[in-house]
């Protein structure tokens, strides 16, 4: 189990602040999924590399939980104490370009060890062909793979460190969209058999629909939707899960027949975000009180039996239809 209780990671310095993150709190339960969507800028890169004790924390904690199942504060170094592994949108940050891919595999392995003992070796040759890389790719430099063979590599590696939680952030996005599906599938897979808690981050909404179990919607360093997959890909009770969705014929199709929803405007300055709610400037349901009050995330019911929660002051009101936009879209 992974749990973040109110991270801020501000970047800059004091005089101009900018709160990439700023107080989330979300929980993943041991060999779950949590996908997380959100449009460029919105602080998605920068929550899992915070994780990941990659990115300095203003404030916040994070907890996994150990042996006994009980969720533990790690300290905020890097790969939080080999509690957590990152796999990126590019392969090359995580691989050494002028060793043999198996060194990269056993690096965890044996830490900055020069030479590395046998057993080390065979079991990186072995989670090489786990993930469909035979012994002769194995001695091989990244550059000489493909794209989709690095990245196994690095979920290899992922695998490796025996870290029970692992960050993924954008990690088919840059590869041929024939590789994609084959890469997600390992992906799924390896999480599958070493009981791994995914934080997933994706453009791609079918792939988080295939993916996740549940899905965190971020806007502006801030999550303004969490729930489980099908109830916020399906059923999206936040305007700005609905317009987003909406954009993605295949999955807005699966909901009920809802009409495409463009988002006006571009995603305010971070540094200056709108008081309230951050989203009210392009939100075409904006109230006086969204200005004024930023929604904190409630469920449907106050006996925590919805699992589905909204950081929207009207968000009953949007659903029943009885709340009309007033600023066209
Ligand atoms: N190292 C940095 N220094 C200063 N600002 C940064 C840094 N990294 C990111 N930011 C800013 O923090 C905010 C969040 O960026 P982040 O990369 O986390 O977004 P993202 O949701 O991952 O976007 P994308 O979908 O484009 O990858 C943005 O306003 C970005 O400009
Ligand atoms: S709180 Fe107000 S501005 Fe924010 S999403 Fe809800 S209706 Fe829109
Ligand atoms: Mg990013």
């Amino acid at each position: 189990m992974l749990a973040v209780d109110d991270l801020v990671v501000t970047y800059g310095g004091r005089r101009d602040p900018l709160r990439a993150v700023d107080g989330v709190s979300l929980s993943i339960r041991r060999g779950e999924t949590l996908g997380i969507i959100g449009e460029s800028g919105s602080g998605k890169s920068t929550l899992a590399a915070a994780v990941a004790g990659l990115t300095p924390v203003t404030s916040g904690r994070v907890r996994i939980a150990d042996a006994d199942g009980v969720p533990t504060d790690v300290p905020a170094t890097v790969g939080r104490s080999g509690r957590v592994q990152m796999i990126f949108q590019d392969p090359m940050l995580a691989l050494s370009p002028s060793l043999p891919v198996w060194r990269s595999v056993a690096e965890p392995l044996a830490p900055r060890s020069l030479r590395v003992p046998g057993r080390f070796r065979a079991r990186a040759v072995e989670l090489l062909g786990r993930v469909g890389l035979g012994p002769e790719q194995a001695e091989r430099r990244p550059a000489q793979l493909s794209g989709g063979q690095r990245q196994r590599v690095t979920i290899a590696r992922a695998v490796a460190a025996s870290a029970p939680v692992v960050m993924c952030d954008e990690p088919v996005a840059a590869l041929d969209i024939s590789l994609q599906a084959g890469v997600l599938r390992l992906l799924d897979e390896m999480r599958a058999e070493h009981d791994l808690t995914y934080l997933f981050i994706s453009h791609d909404m079918t792939s988080i629909a295939r993916l996740a179990d549940q899905v965190g919607v971020m806007y502006l360093g801030r999550l303004v939707e969490v729930g489980p997959v099908r109830a916020v890909l399906g059923e999206p009770r936040h305007p700005y899960t609905q317009a987003l969705i909406s954009a993605v014929p295949s999955v807005a199709r699966a909901g009920r027949g809802r009409e495409r929803t463009l988002l006006p405007g571009e995603i305010p300055d971070a540094r200056r975000p709108p008081s309230g709610c951050r989203f009210r400037t392009r939100c075409p349901f904006a109230q006086p009180r969204c200005a004024r009050e930023a929604p904190t995330l409630s469920a449907d019911s106050t006996d925590g039996a919805d699992e589905h929660r909204t950081a929207c002051h009207f968000w009953p009101q949007i659903r029943n239809g009885r709340a009309t936009p007033f600023t066209a879209a």
